[in-house]
């Protein structure tokens, strides 16, 4: 495998949204690249297709996507691919990623981001998926982890385990969002840290970083807001494991002004330099560019109350489980 699946680091970026449009095309901010939303753009003409050639006459573009359902129960939706892969066309996009989720099933889509359960069957039949998606697409395709609010009894690996075997398994790329090891730590009590160190950081094509909303016995992936000082620190630990990696700043709910935005980017980018500068200077004495793993981080929830549910448990660490 080539690092990275061959995918060049393009620096930083943040996601495009429409209430960014005028200022993005009117003043052309210095931002690396900027991600979209496949979906919102898989039509055959009209405003937005005009509004995404402006943002691809100045800058690289990636697309993130929504809907695959990749865990889903029915087979992959093949109209959604030929789709997609028409806008991969049209964007160039050095990569295309989407979600380890479920999103729907008997026909019902049901807008969220669902966890899967961390089972060997689900590895054998996301990686076999995957594999097929990314053949199909004729581009590097990555996975994102997700922040989640429950688990499930019938788990036998951890989510990074779950994780990295399935890129591994299908030779696809891991999209790692950050701020997602860091939301699902605090909702079911693992250790971020023993996460971050255990996947293959070779396969990481881009992370993602986002503000999220803390509501004590639980973090919601709100995407609002400025990026949580732990999350940073993870994320510094991100780049000193792997190196420099794409990275993009998402911002979904109560968006601000773009300079607010960019601010966040720049503040991503001075983070990011360090890290490289770290890891330069571990190699230049001898050294291994990998730190090895010394910061521990389980977050502690307030508020912890055990949910009798059948065959999960929301909101707290698994040692409050009662099913
Ligand atoms: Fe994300």
């Amino acid at each position: 495998m080539t690092a990275r699946l061959g995918c060049e680091d393009l620096g930083i970026g943040v996601g495009l949204r429409v209430p960014h449009y005028g200022y993005v095309f009117e003043n052309r901010p210095p931002i690396d690249f900027f991600e979209v939303i496949s979906e919102n753009f898989m039509i055959s003409g009209g405003k937005p297709l005009d509004n995404l050639g402006r943002a691809l006459d100045h800058y690289p573009v990636v697309q993130h996507g929504v809907s695959l359902n990749i865990g889903g129960p029915e087979p992959i939706d093949r109209e959604y691919l030929t789709r997609l892969k028409q806008l991969v066309r049209r964007t160039n996009t050095p990569w295309v990623s989407d979600h380890f989720c479920w999103c729907g099933a008997g026909g019902a889509h049901l807008h969220d981001l669902l966890p899967l359960p961390y089972t060997e069957a689900a590895i054998a039949r996301v990686a076999e998926r995957a594999k097929m998606i990314q053949d199909f697409l004729e581009v590097p395709f990555a996975l994102e982890n997700t922040s989640s609010y429950l688990t499930y009894n019938a788990s036998q690996v951890s989510e990074w385990q779950f994780v990295s075997e399935v890129v591994e398994r299908a030779d696809v790329g891991l999209m790692f969002d950050v701020n997602n090891v860091f939301v699902s730590a605090y909702n079911h009590g693992f250790d971020a840290y023993e996460f971050i160190h255990g996947i293959p950081h070779e396969r990481i094509v881009q992370i993602h970083l986002a503000g999220h909303t803390n509501v004590g016995t639980h973090i919601i992936d709100t995407h609002s807001g400025s990026v949580a000082d732990p999350v940073w620190d993870l994320y510094r630990e991100t780049i000193e494991l792997a190196g420099p990696v794409s990275t993009l700043v998402e911002w979904d709910d109560e968006i601000p002004d773009f300079p607010v935005l960019l601010a966040e980017a720049e503040r991503a980018r001075t983070v990011r330099d360090r890290a490289i500068a770290a890891r330069d200077e571990r190699v230049a004495q001898g050294g291994s560019p990998a730190p090895t793993r010394t910061k521990s981080l389980v977050p502690e929830p307030t508020g912890v109350t055990a949910s009798d549910g059948a065959g999960w448990v929301q909101g707290g660490p698994r040692e409050h489980a009662t099913v």
